[in-house]
């Protein structure tokens, strides 16, 4: 197939072209009906191609099957046998790679730092999600990959698992040996879900690392928009192999994917991967290099230190373009420089927390961004040294190796039956009944079911203080967490 092609975009363009007098959805009607004030800030351009596939980007039955061919286009790219666009994000993805392969009562392998997106999923279809745990850096207070021995383990315990989902790469851009993950799973028959959210880009590139499907992942799921220049929300869902069965997966997208996709968020894939099939090597070498300027321009800091080859564990590769910072000698929190940096230079890190800051490379990013942050950094850290940050007690945070996952009750039996909010410091003991996630990187710490000990309290009240979010608490002011119910958990 011809990587040059952009079906949708071409029928965009077409559609333009000729305009139709719409008597169905969106109402807006290319604009027409649209908030005056937002089609002036966003441009009329975007609501013109604000149409619905049928009878908009093709026809009534849409016959002319023009994002048929852009998924067959894209599973070529990326060497797969199937390709959806899922425009609901990688959460999404994720929610219809998990029902494909898994239904209410069966077992699922998750590794520890799955995102919310595969605990919410096995919370909302009942799966018994069991945790493999994932190789811990105490010294950076960093979460890594799997280490095959510990998923060997996990397969042995679990024989019936229907599925083992890793996140390779990590929000900090370090892969598992999926290779070797995969090779575990095959052996026993049980299908690797790669959520892969951060490597879309890695199978256009040599010199970043290797791509989940690639190393032998039966499904991965590529955040197209974190990393590949596609409009926020645009997600792709691939496959390979007969291990995960083509027509559920097919149908697991059908079902959860929306009837109205965004038509501009479906044309920012088509054209992500074009760029990448025809062009993603010279792309991403440009991206590596700037990333390299930034990282050597932070060697030339004081006080700080930037994760590199050598502090991976063995296995792993480092997507480069990902730069953790540990800032932890600083005696000021990653949060409390993260709000610095954007107050004074007006500078916008993917993540911080107690210890670090993440400055993602992309292939959007700029040499005067990369000039801008290392000045923006250096900058804070000379203040720093005058005492113009509050110094904050970060360094004494607990460590993210302290947090454990012990389950004490039914995920479902916890979201739905008898709760109390318990005070937070109050809470060592109890079992949780919500999701806890901070983020980025929206790794839940606790979930419905699992029991809440004296580290999560600490780890949470010390985060918290310091400047944590999180996603969708009950309680937004974070002081208290929902329990189940003294009652319902007392033992009978
Ligand atoms: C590892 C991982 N998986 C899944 C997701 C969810 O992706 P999305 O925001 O595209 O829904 C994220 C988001 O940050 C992520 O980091």
């Amino acid at each position: 197939m011809d990587q040059k092609q952009t079906p949708i975009l071409e029928a965009l363009a077409t559609m333009e072209r000729r305009p139709v007098r719409g008597f169905g959805a969106p109402g807006h009607n290319l604009g027409r009906g649209a908030a005056r004030d937002v089609r002036k800030l966003l441009g009329s351009r975007v609501f013109e191609a604000d149409v619905i596939t049928p009878k908009g980007l093709d026809d009534r039955r849409e016959g002319a099957h023009v994002v048929q061919r852009a998924h067959e286009i894209a599973a070529e790219a990326w060497n797969a046998d199937f390709c959806r666009f899922v425009t609901g994000g990688s959460t999404l993805s994720l929610h219809m790679a998990l029902a494909a392969v898994a239904r209410a009562g069966d077992t699922i392998l998750l590794a520890a730092n799955v995102h919310k997106a595969e605990r919410a999923h096995a919370l909302a279809a009942g799966l018994d999600a069991r945790i493999v745990p994932v190789i811990v850096d105490d010294g950076w207070d960093v979460e890594h990959g799997v280490d095959p021995a510990a998923l060997a383990a996990a397969l042995d315990a679990n024989p019936g698992a229907k599925a083992f989902v890793l996140v390779s790469p990590t929000y900090y851009g370090v892969t598992s040996d999926v290779a070797a993950l995969a090779d575990l799973c095959h052996r026993r028959g049980v299908p690797l879900i790669c959520d892969a959210a951060w490597g879309g880009a890695f199978a256009f590139c040599e010199a970043l690392p290797d791509d989940a499907l690639t190393k032998g992942a039966d499904v991965a799921v590529y955040s197209m928009h974190k990393t590949m220049g596609a409009l926020t929300q645009g997600s792709a869902l691939l496959a390979r192999g007969e291990l995960v069965d083509r027509q559920r997966l097919w149908m697991a997208y059908e079902l959860y994917e929306t009837t109205s996709p965004s038509v501009p968020i479906l044309a920012s894939l088509d054209a992500a991967r074009r760029d990448h099939a025809v062009d993603g090597e010279a792309i991403w070498r440009g991206t590596i290099a700037r990333a390299a300027d930034l990282r050597a321009r932070l060697a030339g800091i004081a006080g700080i230190r930037v994760l590199d080859e050598p502090d991976l564990p063995p296995g792993s590769q480092l997507d480069p373009t990902k730069v953790l910072i540990d800032v932890s000698a600083l005696g000021v929190s990653g949060y409390a420089i993260d709000d610095w940096l954007n107050e004074h230079h007006r500078l916008c890190v993917g993540l911080s927390d107690a210890r670090h800051l993440l400055a993602v490379v992309s292939v959007g990013t700029t040499v005067g961004d990369v000039r801008a942050l290392a000045k923006g950094l250096a900058d804070c850290v000379a203040r720093i040294g005058k005492g113009d940050l509050t110094p904050t007690s970060a360094a004494e945070a607990p460590r993210i190796a302290t947090l454990t996952t012990e389950m004490a009750a039914a995920p479902a039996d916890a979201l739905f039956g008898p709760v109390e909010h318990v005070r937070l410091e109050e809470a060592a003991g109890r079992i949780a009944a919500e999701i806890v996630a901070p983020a980025p990187p929206g790794v839940p710490r606790l979930v419905p079911g699992q029991r809440i000990g004296a580290e999560h309290v600490a780890w949470l009240t010390a985060n918290r203080d310091l400047g944590m979010f999180l996603l969708d608490p009950t309680d937004p002011s974070e002081r208290t967490i929902r329990c189940v119910a003294a009652s319902a958990d007392a033992p009978s």
